[in-house]
């Protein structure tokens, strides 16, 4: 059993050379300089360039991702057409969330959305394909979920703690993103059983 003094004196946890709050004062005294940058502070860890350029790059997907989505509703036909319309059209409104979260995200980083048509599939990560049956429609989506889940698990990890509201805001699209590879796959897997 440790003596009180070893216990007070053995290292913590989390050892860290900063303390873990800056001086309040000080703290206070940043914020106040350079207001303009609204929620961009100087403590701003993250290269913000960087983030804002990943982030439009997430834009351009999701965007793709609703025309894709949004194609394959209208197109769906077919007996079993109906549900995975249903299935389509959800996921195309789940899409266009995710876009305008993002874009709202990089004006708090003072940065520019790019809505830019010019260039968007290649600023996507994931592919806009048309497909032919309904078979092929949900496999081509279910293909750009998983895409989008690769990438946006890549910039999770890139984020790390530099921009955690960042890293927060694609975690939680990325949880929503492999929902979505996750139904898309029960529905291969009920279409193939008939
Ligand atoms: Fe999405
Ligand atoms: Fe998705």
């Amino acid at each position: 059993m440790k003596d009180a003094r070893s216990a007070r004196s053995a290292p913590k946890a989390t050892p860290s050379k900063t303390p873990f709050l800056s001086d309040v004062r000080e703290l206070r005294k940043r914020a106040r300089r350079h207001i303009q940058q609204g929620a961009v502070t100087e403590n701003y860890r993250a290269d913000r360039d960087t983030v804002v350029r990943v982030l439009n790059e997430a834009l351009a997907t999701e965007i793709v991702c609703v025309l894709r989505y949004k194609r394959h509703y209208f197109m769906a036909s077919g007996i079993q057409a109906q549900a995975v319309a249903q299935e389509f059209l959800e996921h195309a409104a789940e899409e266009q969330d995710h876009a305008d979260r993002i874009a709202e995200r990089i004006t708090q980083l003072n940065g520019e959305p790019n809505l830019n048509p010019d260039g968007l599939a290649s600023r996507s990560h994931s592919e806009y394909v048309e497909g032919g049956s309904l078979l092929e429609m949900i496999r081509e989506d279910l293909v750009a979920e998983r895409v989008a889940i690769e990438s946006y698990g890549e910039i999770v990890r890139y984020l790390g703690n530099d921009d955690p509201t960042s890293r927060r805001l694609m975690e939680e699209i990325l949880a929503k993103e492999e929902e979505h590879a996750d139904d898309l796959r029960t529905l291969i897997e009920t279409l193939s059983a008939h």
